[in-house]
């Protein structure tokens, strides 16, 4: 069964309590945290989005899917845990060394919260392999991180299909995310190819009405 997180970036000021409460009504399975600091990618939402996750988990018990693209990784991880999240991802591409990936790894499982590596588009899946028996999930960025509203990179359905396989070879219990220019389009290929978390922005905040496009992703 294919879940859709739907990322907050672009959610329209003044609008946010309105539209939370209507993502929650329209069934998004989480809500999808894109914290940006101004370093590791150019925009810097990072107050915002700290904000906005403790205001959501105020009024919603939807789990929250934080996903950091900063370069202080530990940082993010501390400032975040605050909201209680169901799980933090962090940049393979923000770390120094193999040690560092693996302290973070133990850091936020340490503190009761799940773990996730995302890696950009032109860093190799395989980088990843080894960490992947030690994480829950995998976040597949299918845009360059650093905004909403771009187009999918088609390139990274092979990336997912290869990560896929690997996963089945090896039997690692894994969740796939893909995150980046989702939408009733490049949804079908995007879970074909393997990806059971689908991140969705624009796709969806566009919308008059959450339900559908939530549901028609789903499918
Ligand atoms: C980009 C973010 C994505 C993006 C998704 O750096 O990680 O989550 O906001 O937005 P859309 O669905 O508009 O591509
Ligand atoms: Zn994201």
């Amino acid at each position: 069964m294919v879940e859709v997180s739907t990322s907050i970036l672009n959610v329209k000021e003044k609008e946010e309590s309105a539209t939370f409460f209507e993502l929650e009504t329209a069934k998004t399975d989480y809500f999808h945290i894109d914290v940006m600091d101004g370093k590791f990618v150019k925009k810097d939402t990072y107050q915002k989005m700290l904000e906005y996750a403790s205001y959501i988990k105020r009024i919603s018990n939807l789990p929250l899917d934080v996903h950091l693209m900063v370069e202080d990784v530990k940082l993010g991880v501390d400032d975040f845990l605050a909201v209680e999240p169901n799980i933090i991802t962090f940049h393979l591409e923000a770390c120094k060394n193999k040690e560092e990936v693996y302290e973070i790894i133990n850091y936020i499982k340490e503190n009761n919260c799940k773990v996730g590596i995302s890696v950009k588009p032109e860093t190799k899946i395989e980088e990843i392999y080894e960490f992947l028996p030690f994480i829950h999930m995998c976040l597949v960025m299918t845009v360059e991180p650093g905004k909403g509203g771009q187009t999918l990179l088609s390139e990274m359905v092979d990336k997912i299909k290869t990560l896929k396989k690997y996963i089945e070879e090896k039997d690692i219990d894994i969740d796939i995310e893909a995150d980046g220019g989702i939408n009733l389009k490049t949804a079908p290929e995007v879970k074909k190819a393997g990806a059971n978390i689908l991140v969705a922005g624009t796709a969806i905040l566009m919308a008059n009405d959450f339900k559908p496009i939530i549901k028609e992703l789903k499918n």
